[in-house]
C-alpha cells in the first residue's frame, strides 16, 4: 500500500494563528485561534498579533495533532506562510515552522497565502466540489481584492485587483463608522439580512478594466453617516438594518461588474470566490443567482475555509509536496507577496 502523505499547515499571517492537518488531500484537523484582544482598537494592531501568536503558536499545533490522531513522526512535511502579511506575525509562523521541520528532518515548505484562499477550492470534501482549469477566482478578504485567472495549481494570473482599500476593508470602516465592533464584515452581513438594499444609495466608482477602488465609497459613506447623523443623531440606530444592507449590496455590485467584466474578457464562466469576504451571505447568494441566469457554474468555498485558516496553507503544501517543492532553512518571511 501506497505511504500516505501527511502535511501539517501553519498560518499566521494576520490575527488568526492556525494549525491543520491533511492526511492525501483531506483535513482531519483546523484549528484556529482567534485574538480577541484587537477588538479594544478597532482594528489588528501588529505588535499584540505576533505576541498573541507565540503564545497560540505551541498549543495550536499541539491541538491539531491531537484532534488529527497522529502522531508527530507521522508528518511528511511542515508548510506556512511565507507571506504576504503582518511581518511580525508572519515570522512567528515561518520560525515555528522552520525548528518543527527541523526537529523532525522533514521538509519545509513555504506557501503565498493568497495561493491558498484559492487552492481551499481543491481540499477533498464529499460535499465540496473542485473547480476545473481555468477558472477566475475573486480573492476578497480583509487586505486583498483581486480578480485571479486561475490556469493551473500554480499558474496564477492576476487579470485586476483594487488600486487601494480592499472589499473586506470597505466592509470594516463601514462598520467603524457606524461604531460596530471589528471586525465589522460579519456584522453587516448579518444586519443586511434584514434590511432593505435599495434604501439608500451608494454611487459606484468608475474604474477601468478589471480593477477595484474602495476608498470613495468610503469617504461616500463617512459623508453619508455624518450628514444624516447632524439632521438625526439616533439615525444609524434607527435605521442600521437598511444601512447594511444597503452598503453591502454596493460592495457585491462592484465586485459582480467586474466578474461579469471578466467572464466577457476571458471567455472563461466557471468562477470560484475565496478569502473572507467569500462568507458573505449577501455575495454567496447574488453568486447562486448569476449562476442561473448568466449560465456560470459557481464555486464557494465551506465557511471555515473563507476566512484565514491553515487548511488552505496545508493544501497548497500539499501540491507543493507533490511536486517536490521544498524550502531552505534560510527561507524569511515577505510581508509583500506576488502572488
Ligand atoms: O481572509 P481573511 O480572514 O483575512 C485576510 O487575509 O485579510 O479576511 C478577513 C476579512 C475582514 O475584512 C472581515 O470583515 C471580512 O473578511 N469578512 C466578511 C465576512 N466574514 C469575514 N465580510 C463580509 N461578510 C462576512 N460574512
Ligand atoms: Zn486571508
Amino acid at each position: 500500500m501506497l505511504k500516505s502523505t501527511i502535511i501539517l499547515g501553519i498560518e499566521s499571517s494576520c490575527d488568526e494563528t492556525s494549525a491543520a492537518v491533511l492526511v492525501d488531500g483531506k483535513i482531519l484537523a483546523n484549528i484556529i485561534a482567534n485574538q480577541d484582544v484587537h477588538k479594544l482598537y478597532g482594528g489588528v494592531v501588529p505588535e499584540l498579533a505576533s505576541r498573541a501568536h507565540q503564545q497560540n503558536i505551541v498549543p495550536v499545533v499541539d491541538a491539531a495533532i491531537k484532534k488529527a490522531g497522529i502522531s508527530k513522526n507521522d508528518l511528511s512535511a511542515v508548510a506556512f506562510t511565507r507571506g504576504p502579511g503582518l511581518i511580525g506575525s508572519l515570522l512567528v509562523g515561518t520560525s515555528f515552522a522552520k525548528a518543527f521541520a527541523m526537529a523532525l528532518d522533514v521538509p519545509l515548505i513555504e506557501v503565498n497565502h493568497m495561493q491558498g484562499h484559492i487552492l481551499a477550492h481543491f481540499i477533498d470534501d464529499a460535499s465540496q466540489q473542485k473547480p476545473e482549469f481555468p477558472f477566475i477566482c475573486l480573492t476578497v478578504s480583509g487586505g486583498h481584492t483581486q480578480v485571479v485567472l486561475v490556469k493551473n495549481y500554480f499558474d496564477m494570473e492576476i487579470l485586476g485587483e483594487t488600486i487601494d482599500d480592499a472589499a473586506g476593508e470597505a466592509f470594516d470602516k463601514a462598520a467603524k463608522i457606524m461604531n460596530l465592533p471589528y471586525p465589522g464584515g460579519p456584522l453587516i452581513d448579518k444586519y443586511a439580512k434584514e434590511g432593505n438594499p435599495l434604501m439608500f444609495k451608494f454611487t459606484k466608482p468608475q474604474i477601468p478594466d478589471l480593477n477595484f477602488s474602495f476608498s470613495g465609497l468610503k469617504t461616500q459613506f463617512i459623508n453619508f453617516i455624518n450628514n444624516e447623523s447632524a439632521k438625526n443623531a439616533d439615525f444609524v440606530e434607527q435605521n442600521k438594518v437598511d444601512i447594511c444592507a444597503s452598503i453591502q449590496h454596493t460592495i457585491i455590485e462592484i465586485l459582480m461588474d467586474k466578474l461579469k467584466k471578466a467572464v466577457e474578457k476571458t471567455g472563461v464562466s466557471q468562477i470560484a470566490i475565496a478569502g473572507g469576504v467569500s462568507a458573505n451571505s449577501g455575495l454567496r447568494n447574488r453568486l447562486m443567482e448569476e449562476q442561473t441566469n448568466l449560465n456560470w457554474k459557481v464555486f464557494i468555498p465551506k465557511f471555515e475555509y473563507c476566512t484565514d485558516n491553515a487548511a488552505m496553507i496545508a493544501i497548497t503544501g500539499y501540491y507543493k509536496f507533490l511536486q517536490n517543492e521544498f524550502a531552505e532553512q534560510n527561507t524569511t518571511p515577505m510581508a509583500r507577496y506576488k502572488l
